[in-house]
């Protein structure tokens, strides 16, 4: 199995691109690094079936006969996210179609539409025909479907799946029309022949049409991945298969729904904050995999599998990219960024990319191998990382201990997006990022969940910006609070329902009862404005109007039309407690609150002594566990801990010494916990 045995190391590899005198330096460079696991023939449609039918699988057998022969397993990618120019040319209604109605033209990649027939079958086409030649080859691990789904497309192609996905959705017009509230500017529909993708038009767009076209391309690309996983399936039962998430907001993919439908959830990621938020973007990233991979594990076998594995299939070796400026990672960031993945429960760490290409349109793209070869840093931290990757191996298949669950949505996070909402400083990612940063800075552990997800073990229950709550959504948050745990609720959560309207009576509707209060107006703020808060700090970004009924001010605002007016409340609610967050915090006043919370909640850091912008992430397994400890600060670090450092194998008690950016990864002994 690909993740049996440790921890899998490498990145995409891309022999199509060099001749093979390169591939013999690449094998002995990766075995130097200890790579074990690479993914090949990711964009490599083009070397793979020059002309329609016609395949050249013989370089392909080569490279892999040489990767298996050196004990570098495979996960081989089908190459549908770059058709080769003869497909375009030959299918020109394949072509993807921009809202505004410009066709798009090969030149780049990702130029296909997911619901054109022609691409389907074309997609289908080559990956059973790798499926035929490889299902058998030893030394294929894992089967690594296309590249980063997220593309979207306004065809006729389109507009057809979109009304077949709605009518299967709504059953009929009335419905669809009171989902999508058309009465308001005359938008209601009479024939389905009416209904289209939401193309560019005059003004705002309805919220309902825009929720539920990124609803359908999900699904739309779903089936698309799932034609060729049941393919490759069928082929070779027992190798597993993936594909590779990208996180953005733009992207129309809600992963925690494609979880069941995976082999092992993966993520690409790649911060783009150069200063310690890339740190924070790192952590996030990984809990929500975390969230994804049990999610999926818990909907295909039926119960809580707390350690289901996942792979961070890309990150970057040496660079950040922020505001389309390279930034180099500074000696020793790469190895923290991977060690928090690990520690987070990731079976691996793979990099994009191996090896760094002399042209193409990512020519100065990070590699483990950079273009100035492997007399270089990146080349020496790539090698120290394959050797600590190996030193770590026994924590592979420990679960991640957390004690606060944060709820992560993608529907929220896309009807947020509508350019309707009060204010157009409102991002979804930012407030869960916010919160979950707060946590991380007050060092609890904590997982990022889908709605919906059993609660047991989690003390505190955050739900950031849930702006959209089914009533099972709120009986979920509700029926946590009255079983005795705790829930802290921010602004703009539970205020509409799944259609994305309005729920009546007061915000937050769906969930006013567990709250106690009752909001009455929005005050969203200027980028320059901020509120006082009467026990200390700012509020920032938006404020409310909020109505006592219930619960108590644990603060107010003070001054302006506010003043006086809770701006924080906690409320007892059966067993448990429910506070709510009428503002955006600072940052300080964020983790204050929230480690308020989180200790009243019963929950504790995970290591109490460790200094700020020390990170610390526990596993736990069969009678053991392994503390994870990061020094992110330009400074040398003590932290009270004790156990077997498996980075050095140095014995540590009664406290580590992190050298400034460096690392431990402590087993501990079973007394210390
Ligand atoms: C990923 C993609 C890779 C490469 C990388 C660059 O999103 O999967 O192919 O483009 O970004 O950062």
């Amino acid at each position: 199995m690909w993740g049996d045995g440790g921890l899998r190391y490498g990145g995409d590899y891309n022999p199509e691109q060099w001749p093979a005198e390169v591939w013999r330096e690449d094998v002995a460079l990766m075995r130097r690094a200890r790579v074990n696991l690479v993914t090949v023939g990711v964009f490599a449609w083009s070397r793979l079936e020059p002309a329609p039918g016609r395949y050249t699988f013989d370089w392909l057998d080569r490279v892999l006969d040489l990767l298996h022969d050196n004990d570098i397993r495979v996960a081989l990618a089908t190459p549908t996210a770059s058709p080769p120019p003869w497909f375009s040319l030959a299918h020109p209604d394949s072509l993807p179609v921009t809202a505004d109605g410009v066709r798009l033209h090969h030149g780049s990649r990702d130029t296909y539409c997911a619901a054109a027939p022609a691409y389907r079958a074309a997609a289908r086409r080559v990956a059973a025909a790798l499926a035929d030649r490889y299902a058998h080859h030893p030394g294929v691990a894992l089967w690594h479907v296309h590249n980063e789904y997220g593309t979207t497309c306004h065809c006729a192609h389109t507009g057809r799946a979109f009304r077949r996905w709605l009518a299967s959705r709504y059953g009929d017009l009335d419905t669809l029309n009171a989902a999508w509230a058309t009465s308001f500017w005359s938008q209601h529909y009479t024939d389905w022949a009416q209904v289209d993708t939401p193309r560019a038009t005059q003004y705002l767009a309805n919220p309902g049409h825009l929720l539920d076209f990124r609803r359908f391309w999900s699904d739309t690309l779903l089936a698309a991945y799932v034609e060729q996983r049941d393919l490759l399936r069928a082929a070779a039962p027992a190798v597993p298969v993936t594909t590779n998430y990208v996180l953005g907001d733009w992207v129309p993919v809600d992963h925690a729904r494609w979880a069941a439908e995976v082999d092992v959830v993966a993520i690409d990621h790649y911060p783009d904050a150069s200063d310690g938020g890339a740190e924070e973007q790192t952590a996030l990233a990984a809990d929500l995999a975390r969230g994804w991979a049990r999610h999926g594990a818990r909907r295909r076998t039926g119960h809580a599998e707390r350690a289901a594995p996942w792979l961070l299939m890309e990150s970057a070796p040496g660079q950040i990219h922020t505001a389309g400026r390279m930034h180099a990672k500074e000696p020793g960031r790469m190895a923290r960024h991977s060690l928090s993945h690990v520690a987070r429960g990731s079976r691996g760490v793979m990099f994009f990319q191996w090896r760094a290409p002399a042209g193409g349109a990512e020519r100065f793209h990070s590699a483990l191998v950079p273009h100035a070869g492997p007399d270089t840093r990146v080349f020496r931290e790539a090698v120290a990382l394959g050797a600590a990757m190996e030193r770590l191996s026994e924590v592979a298949g420990a679960a991640v201990e957390a004690e606060v669950a944060i709820a992560w949505d993608a529907a929220s996070g896309w009807a947020l997006d509508h350019p309707g909402m009060p204010s157009p400083r409102l991002s979804y990612r930012d407030e869960v990022h916010a919160a979950h940063r707060a946590l991380w800075r007050a060092g609890f552990g904590c997982d990022v969940v889908p709605p919906g997800d059993p609660l047991d073990g989690y003390r505190l229950l955050v739900l950031p910006a849930l702006y959209l709550a089914s009533d099972a959504t709120a009986e979920w948050a509700r029926r946590h609070v009255h079983r005795g745990g705790h829930l802290l609720v921010t602004w703009l959560s539970g205020v509409a329902d799944e259609h994305a309207r309005v729920r009546l009576g007061g915000h937050p509707g769906a969930l006013r009862d567990v709250l106690g209060v009752r909001v009455e107006e929005f005050h969203p703020l200027a980028e320059d404005e901020t509120l006082p808060l009467r026990a200390g700090g700012t509020g920032h970004l938006w404020a409310e109007t909020v109505r006592l009924a219930g619960a108590t001010a644990v603060t107010s605002y003070a001054g302006g039309v506010l003043d006086g007016l809770p701006a924080v409340t906690r409320h007892r609610f059966g067993a448990g407690t429910a506070w709510y967050l009428s503002t955006r915090p600072d940052d300080a006043t964020y983790r204050r609150l929230l480690t308020d919370a989180a200790r009243s909640a019963g929950a504790a850091p995970v290591c109490p002594g460790a200094p700020a912008g020390v990170e610390a992430v526990r596993r736990r397994g069969a009678g053991t566990s392994w503390l994870f400890l990061l020094n992110h600060t330009d400074r040398p670090q003590r932290v009270p801990a004790a156990g077997v450092d498996l980075l050095t194998g140095a014995t540590i008690d009664p406290e580590v010494h992190l050298p400034a950016g460096g690392a431990a990864v402590l087993r501990e002994a079973a007394a210390d916990h």
